[in-house]
């Protein structure tokens, strides 16, 4: 079975648009976890912690990350808080090569300052939440990744490109 590519990284990332622009270049299946879960449970992400709370929203991620454990080459744009469960690394690891989609939090607020859909960020200072956040993430994203790529500064293209690269690469 041919193995998936996962983008992991924290919220704002870029790891829809990028898995969007992946999956069209290359043909291949495209599962956002974030829309994928939304149209499951008929509710946004925001109502699903609202409504049901986050143990709930965390529970449909691992239902999800366990499916992807069998390859099947498709792309996964990740939700920002799927690898800081280990049974979800060892799935995806599984199934898959991780690519993480590193950025700055200066990047990310920027990148999101318009955004009201992540509950985790609704908060008054917003920079100093991605800070925090991103701090005590850095080391779950790294550690279970194959190939880091950095993002800040760089289009959606010109990380694509960089994807493809590392693809080439591997299977050489
Ligand atoms: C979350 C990231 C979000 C979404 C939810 C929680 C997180 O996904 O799953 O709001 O814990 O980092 P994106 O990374 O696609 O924004």
């Amino acid at each position: 079975m041919e193995k998936n590519i996962v983008l992991v990284g924290f919220m704002g990332s870029g790891k829809t648009s990028v898995g969007k622009r992946l999956s069209a270049v290359l043909g291949r299946g495209f599962t956002d976890m974030d829309d994928y879960i939304e149209k499951k449970e008929n509710l946004t992400v925001t109502e699903i912690f609202a409504q049901k709370g986050e143990p709930y929203f965390r529970a449909l991620e691992r239902e999800l990350c366990a499916e992807f454990a069998a390859g099947g080459g498709r792309i996964i744009a990740t939700g920002g808080g799927v690898v800081k469960d280990a049974e979800n690394v060892a799935a995806l690891k599984r199934g898959g090569i991780i690519f993480y989609l590193k950025s700055t939090p200066e990047q990310i607020a920027d990148n999101l300052k318009y955004d009201n859909t992540r509950p985790l960020l609704q908060t008054g200072d917003k920079l100093a939440k991605i800070r925090e956040m991103m701090a005590q993430r850095e080391k779950y994203y790294s550690g279970c990744c194959d190939v880091v790529i950095d993002t800040a500064g760089r289009s959606i293209d010109e990380t694509v490109e960089k994807i493809l690269s590392c693809i080439k690469e591997e299977r050489k």
